[in-house]
């Protein structure tokens, strides 16, 4: 399949509407902000980092998603003007509060750390590769030594993506506060790889 890896910025209106639809197909669970699905999906358009957000495309079409993270930003910020202008003043306020606790909390502290924040392909676009093409694009970036990224022990198929793409099990965090929060099942298990 002929395919490019794109920024998020430099996606067309559409093609950046796909790009939050598989986001809430991998992540929606954990968007428990607000009920609307449609207001939820028009904060998310606004807030996908230009740049941290890359997407793979395949004639015209997102069909993965990417997000970045290293020791200086992370790619989903719940700015307070952009949740305001969704949901008002207050309730805005509290929603940026409550998401950035989770989203902007630091992940790696060294500069050469390399994280994976978010990946999803969509469930039609499976087990043909792409889920490897982005992780593949993301060893190639310059500037870094290592990658990490924290899985639920019970995602077998990510897990299996991982291993497949270098990555060894370096802690599992049975006690992580995320194992609370819905975000997945089992306790997220840390993996690295080197890079560069
Ligand atoms: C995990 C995920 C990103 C994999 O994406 P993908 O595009 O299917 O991955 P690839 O096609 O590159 O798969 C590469 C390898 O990973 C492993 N793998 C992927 N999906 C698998 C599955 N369902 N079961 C077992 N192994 C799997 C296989 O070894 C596969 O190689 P193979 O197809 O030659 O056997 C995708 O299933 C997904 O979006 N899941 C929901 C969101 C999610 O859990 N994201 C990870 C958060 S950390």
């Amino acid at each position: 399949m002929e395919y490019e890896i794109r920024k998020y910025g430099s996606l067309d209106e559409e093609q950046k509407k796909q790009a939050v639809e598989l986001f809430m197909e991998g992540f929606g669970k954990m968007m428990t902000f607000a009920k609307d699905e449609e207001l939820k999906k028009k904060l998310l358009f606004d807030i996908f980092d230009p740049s941290l957000f890359l997407c793979y495309t395949a004639e015209g079409k997102v069909l993965g998603l990417l997000g970045l993270a290293d020791s200086k930003a992370r790619p989903l910020n719940f700015a307070p003007e952009a949740c305001k202008k969704h949901f008002g003043n207050f309730r805005g306020g509290i929603i940026s509060k409550q998401m950035n606790a989770v989203f902007q909390k630091p992940v790696v502290k060294a500069a050469d750390e390399l994280y994976i924040d978010i990946l999803v392909t969509g469930s039609a676009a499976r087990r043909k590769g792409v889920g490897t093409a982005l992780l593949q694009y993301a060893f190639g970036l310059e500037g870094y030594k290592s990658c990490l990224v924290h899985v639920f022990s019970n995602n077998r198929a990510a897990i299996s993506l991982y291993e497949k793409n270098g990555f060894a099990v370096e802690k599992r965090e049975k006690w992580s506060l995320m194992r609370f929060l819905g975000a997945g099942s089992g306790y997220p298990v840390r993996m690295r790889r080197t890079v560069g």
